[in-house]
């Protein structure tokens, strides 16, 4: 699918953004092995957060679902059936390798893997620390899907990452769930942790000490009746066009504002944007509130060491940003980005280019000058959502109208967002 954007003279309104995608996983896998009906209110429309469900039905467990209501009828900790064929990741990272930390611990054999892009993607970091715990998995050249996982008694871990990773750390919890004692999880610099939160919400024992995380094996968990926040990554694409485009004000009403998400908000206002929150509440353990936005002149930064972590899935649209900064965006400490649904520091190199932005590229990073104007252009998803959505944001700022081929890609993780982005142009 291709998406047509014609620069925006102004962009005005109020919206609400589909629930946060990585709280929506772990609801619903936490959901899945609770006793009970548990309900989950506003989960993620994304095509990720679907393949999350569609594996957990294969596996057993009853979901109804009416748009963002899903109920999810839990067979507890060890209720799991063995699924007839492959489970099918989609193009989710966070389902595959959450999963697998369940998965691992069955009495059965599982095969799970993803499409060409996820295929791609290195599943050794959580491999490893399963390994570990006794779990017995093999993978494709030894680290991408397909994984097969045969059964398994898990033992605790006391495991250090060796790269900053929620995913990876959420598969060792989910694994520690089934062993008997204290697992132990420890981060090299702290990423998000809605894993730890639902988990105590659904009822597991779990003691958060600095970068610690330690987890009481063979809880009970309960159901719960729980409403998913919106995505603030997916608002993050809002907060820069309303940034790029002269006179807009945007409110986006009932985000996540978790503290291990928000950093993106202290670095736009670092940069000197005009955002507000002008109330925060708490729902279930995660920080939510309305963040208004005004079109500011910004100066640029630097996003290295632990912000990199914080920031990593804003990157691409930061990027955007930089370029129409007065000093620009560096980029360091970002490696990661090349083992995303593409790699990001490639993509997004190449679209700024095609835009006519010139930048500098790193093997961890990369360097975009301020001061710089994007030309209309012929831009790529390159099939990953996140290039898709950033890069209609710099199309907004270009001289004429701007080509978005793959464009379908946008709804892995935010379905609505063409049709959102349309709606906030303003009449006059
Ligand atoms: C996620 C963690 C991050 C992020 C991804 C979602 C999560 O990945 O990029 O979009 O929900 O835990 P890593 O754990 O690979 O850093």
């Amino acid at each position: 699918m291709t998406e047509r954007i014609a620069p925006a003279g102004r962009l005005e309104g109020a919206l609400r953004l589909p629930g946060d995608k990585s709280i929506s996983h772990r609801y619903a896998l936490l959901a899945a092995i609770a006793e009970g009906r548990s309900r989950i209110h506003n989960y993620s429309s994304g095509a990720d957060c679907a393949s999350t469900l569609a594996c957990l039905r294969a596996l057993g467990v009853g979901i109804e679902r009416d748009g963002a209501e899903v109920a999810i009828h839990g067979c507890g900790l060890d209720g799991l059936k063995a699924p007839a064929g492959t489970l099918d990741a989609g193009n989710s990272g966070s389902t595959i390798r959450m999963l697998s930390g369940i998965l691992a611990a069955q009495a059965f054999h599982s095969r799970i893997t993803g499409d060409e892009s996820l295929s791609r993607r290195p599943m050794d970091r959580i491999m490893r620390p399963l390994a570990g715990m006794g779990a017995s998995i093999s993978a494709r050249d030894g680290r991408y899907p397909p994984l097969e996982i045969r059964p398994a008694r898990l033992q605790a871990i006391d495991y250090t990452l060796p790269v900053a990773s929620a995913q990876v750390k959420t598969c060792v919890l989910l694994a520690g769930l089934y062993a008997e004692g204290t697992t132990t999880v420890r981060e090299p610099a702290r990423t998000r942790d809605h894993t730890e939160i639902a988990l105590r919400e659904f009822g597991a024992e779990i003691d958060v000490r600095g970068r610690a995380i330690a987890l009481r094996g063979r809880p009970r968990l309960a159901a719960r009746d729980l409403a998913v926040p919106g995505d603030l990554s997916s608002a993050a694409f809002f907060l820069v066009a309303a940034l790029l485009v002269p006179g807009s004000h945007l409110v986006l009403e009932h985000v996540g504002l978790n503290p291990t998400r928000s950093a993106l908000l202290d670095f736009l206002v670092s940069m000197g944007a005009d955002i507000r929150v002008p109330d925060l509440a708490f729902q279930a353990g995660e920080a939510v509130g309305a963040v208004g936005v005004r079109y500011s002149k910004v100066r640029g930064g630097v996003v290295e060491k632990d912000l990199t972590a914080a920031l990593i899935d804003e990157i691409p649209v930061l990027a955007v940003l930089g370029a129409a900064s007065e000093e620009g965006l560096t980029v360091r400490d970002a490696a990661e980005l090349r083992v995303k649904e593409t790699d990001r520091i490639a993509t997004v190199a190449e679209n700024l280019e095609r835009m006519g932005v010139q930048v500098e590229v790193f093997p961890d990073g990369f360097r975009v000058r301020g001061g710089q104007r994007f030309r209309a252009a012929e831009l790529d998803s390159f099939g990953d959502h996140r290039i898709a959505m950033a890069f209609a944001v710099a199309a907004l700022a270009a001289e004429g109208e701007s080509v978005i081929h793959g464009a379908e890609a946008a709804s892995v993780s935010f379905p609505e967002f063409f049709r959102l982005l349309a709606a906030l142009r303003a009449k006059t």
